[in-house]
């Protein structure tokens, strides 16, 4: 908790993307959360004030890039650009830019001629508007930050989901592996495996040159007959990827075929993909809103809370105490 003095001098704001998991976040830094006006006009465009004054205060801007009950992901960006140029305006001292998500961040490179780094612009649109500090969780290439010039905070969720796995496993530490569904996550599955005490393997991933949705995982794999298959990723989409890998698994002989991501984006055909009988359970953290997926999935879906470690590291940024000591050095591995 924070000194009453500290308190005073912070600001915790959210947009209309994921109110739920501001106020969780605001709970835990028993802190307020500031009942701003955020309102769309006829045209579409949006709108936002801060309701109480920030002049001189730590603002810090909660907002998931990601689409939900209230608007798309660019309409969440944008809402999101507004209320830091409103926060910069109005004499914040210093403003804590927090995304649980950061939509774009797969585009990070230029894959083909004449196509943006569109990872690279969304930084800069946060930058240049006025953002002094990044703060996200498990961002699908930590190099990304590098686009920020200034300290990008970056979180990671292997901790809690970790735990949930362990409960798991138990002591039958023969029955499981993590497997990685492609190269990207292989690294990230080993961190899982060591620290789960299991074995891994690591499945080599296409993408079709006419349709990138279409995911091409090799028909087979060692190692994994009779045995629970841990998949790990950082997000899951369209759920192609996973789905893909799921069903080589079961065809390979595991004993079931346990998921576990920490952003579930969720978009298109997942939910109908995710119903596949080949996924016994999905675990995910609630960085994005879930209310569909609870629904489609029921009890096959295990949510985490995120605002807990979101909220310690929020609670660390503000007395200027180490992160690398809250995650054990693991939001750099
Ligand atoms: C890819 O490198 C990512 O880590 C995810 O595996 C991928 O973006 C998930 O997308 P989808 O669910 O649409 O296959």
């Amino acid at each position: 908790m924070l000194t009453e003095s500290l308190t005073r001098k912070v600001y915790l704001a959210t947009g209309s993307a994921h109110k739920d998991l501001a106020v969780e976040i605001a709970q835990h830094m028993g802190l307020p959360l500031q009942e701003d006006e955020i309102k769309v006009f006829p045209s579409d465009e949006r709108y936002f004030r801060f309701n109480e004054s920030v002049r001189g205060k730590h603002a810090i801007l909660i907002q998931s890039l990601a689409s939900g009950k209230n608007g798309s992901v660019n309409d969440a960006l944008m809402e999101l650009v507004l209320m830091i140029d409103a926060a910069r305006r109005a004499s914040a001292h210093e403003i804590t830019v927090v995304m649980p998500y950061m939509a774009y961040m797969r585009q990070d490179r230029k894959a083909k001629g004449r196509e943006p780094i569109s990872a690279a612009a969304v930084i800069n649109l946060l930058q240049q508007t006025g953002a002094d500090r990044l703060v996200s969780i498990d961002m699908h290439s930590a190099q990304t930050q590098a686009v920020f010039d200034g300290p990008f905070d970056h979180l990671t969720a292997e901790g809690i989901i970790r735990d949930a796995l362990a409960e798991k496993v138990g002591t039958h530490h023969d029955e499981f592996i993590v497997v990685s569904p492609d190269g990207g996550r292989a690294k990230t599955s080993e961190i899982y495996a060591e620290e789960l005490t299991i074995d891994v393997a690591h499945m080599p991933k296409r993408r079709s040159k006419d349709d990138p949705s279409v995911i091409k995982h090799p028909d087979f794999i060692e190692d994994v007959k009779g045995k629970t298959c841990i998949l790990i990723d950082d997000l899951i989409d369209t759920a192609g990827t996973i789905v893909s890998a799921a069903e080589v698994l079961q065809k390979s002989g595991a004993k079931e075929v346990i998921v576990a991501a920490t952003h579930g984006v969720l978009s298109g055909p997942a939910l109908e993909r995710l119903s596949n009988p080949a996924i016994s359970e999905l675990i995910l953290t609630d960085t994005i809103p879930l209310d569909n997926a609870k629904e489609a999935l029921g009890s096959k879906l295990t949510i985490i809370p995120s605002a807990p470690i979101i909220a310690s590291s929020l609670e660390a940024i503000v007395t200027r105490d180490s992160l690398l000591q809250l995650f054990g050095g693991k939001n750099y591995s």
